[in-house]
């Protein structure tokens, strides 16, 4: 193997934002301000502003934030639908709240959790869904999910790690529940080192929630038990300059996943994730699905012998984790299985070149 030449993905900070972080850094260290001051605060305006919701609480991470979102609305002793195709914070986060997850199976053409899935494992005990945005795409099933929820009085929360910026009918990831949280790890769309955001536009939910990253109380008064998920200065100021940038980010990324489109859309043995015209989808990954003939492991050998690193979304899923083995029951995961071990996900960071992408491509298409 001649060494990775193209990561499946990497963090990006300009130039530019290396001096504004860096000035930053000087002054909240000569104020000695180090936790929670003007940049976290700054940092929750624009975010919440930039989500297009009347509020925004900033976390150490995303795993604290989806947490801190199920306690503040007291769903407590409940079943939380999760997609098994999804990092294990999220189900983790269900279970550190106090609850049971329900891992269901996922759609094909989304990598979401399916409306399908989610009507075959509703019971009477279910509280609330958790929408995963994987990859950065909401799914097109949102409606039919949405009117569901209100219909049944079931709570809908987003798990928008991966989706910062993408849109549906230009409603905003993070806009389209009770509440959506973030993440700002290093290769997330946009990063604070660690980190995570909430967002909601329920006021009651805002306040407890920063009650709860707080130790559950205001620094005198403490009214629930909770832990610390405070994010510091030094994070936020980090996060300030990514977030500046974030719009040319999610551009670059969508360059990049139109190059892979259009290059890929005829090649035998890949079946490409169809696009939408209503859904902006931000990119995080670019993932697609090779033919049952091709065999996985050797492609993504092949692209690696050529300095090509590829990924996948979570292997193993949720429901094949030992972490979960007790929240397992008889449900059919037939989906994300055929999935699992046919999916690929191509390197996608900001400052890939063309001809980097043209690379990718040519590669492939010489396979
Ligand atoms: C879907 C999803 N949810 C939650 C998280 C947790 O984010 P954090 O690392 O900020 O806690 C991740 C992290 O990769 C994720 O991919």
């Amino acid at each position: 193997m001649s060494g990775i030449k193209y990561p499946r993905a990497k963090p990006y900070i300009s130039q530019h934002s290396k001096e504004e972080i860096l000035d930053r850094f000087t002054k909240i260290l000569d104020t000695g301000n180090l936790i929670q001051g003007k940049y976290v605060k700054e940092l929750e305006d624009k975010f919440a502003a930039f989500v297009g919701t009347k509020y925004a609480v900033a976390t150490n991470s995303c795993t604290s934030a989806l947490e801190i979102v199920i306690k503040s609305l007291n769903i407590t002793n409940k079943k939380i639908l999760v997609p098994s195709q999804t990092f294990v914070a999220t189900g983790n986060a269900v279970i550190l709240s106090g609850n049971t997850p329900v891992f269901v199976d996922m759609n094909k053409d989304t990598f979401s959790m399916s409306f399908k899935s989610i009507q075959e494992n509703i019971s009477k005990d279910v509280a609330a869904i958790m929408l995963v945005h994987m990859g950065g795409l909401i799914s097109p099933e949102y409606y039919e999910i949405k009117s569901y929820c209100d219909k049944h009085n079931i709570i809908l929360l987003e798990d928008a790690a991966h989706a910062h910026g993408s849109k549906i009918n230009n409603l905003s990831a993070g806009n389209l529940g009770e509440a959506g949280c973030f993440s700002f790890y290093p290769t997330k769309l946009m990063t604070t080192g660690e980190g995570g955001m909430i967002t909601t536009n329920n006021k009651e939910l805002a306040d407890k929630a920063r009650l709860y990253r707080n130790h559950g109380g205001d620094g005198r008064n403490f009214t629930y038990n909770s832990s610390n998920y405070r994010m510091t200065e030094l994070n936020a100021a980090i996060g300030l300059s990514q977030l500046e940038e974030l719009p040319s980010f999610i551009e670059a990324r969508n360059t990049i996943a139109k190059a892979y489109i259009k290059g890929l859309q005829n090649v035998k043995n890949i079946i490409l994730l169809p696009t939408y015209d209503f859904i902006e989808n931000s990119y995080w990954n670019f993932y697609f699905i090779l033919n049952k003939e091709v065999s996985r492991k050797k492609f993504t050998n092949y692209l690696l012998e050529k300095g090509i690193q590829t990924g996948d979304a979570y292997s193993p899923s949720c429901h094949q984790q030992t972490a979960f083995e007790n929240y397992i029951g008889d449900q059919d995961f037939s989906v994300t299985e055929d999935i699992l071990q046919r999916h690929v996900s191509l390197p996608m960071y900001v400052g890939m070149t063309k001809e980097d992408t043209a690379y990718i491509i040519n590669t492939i298409n010489s396979l």
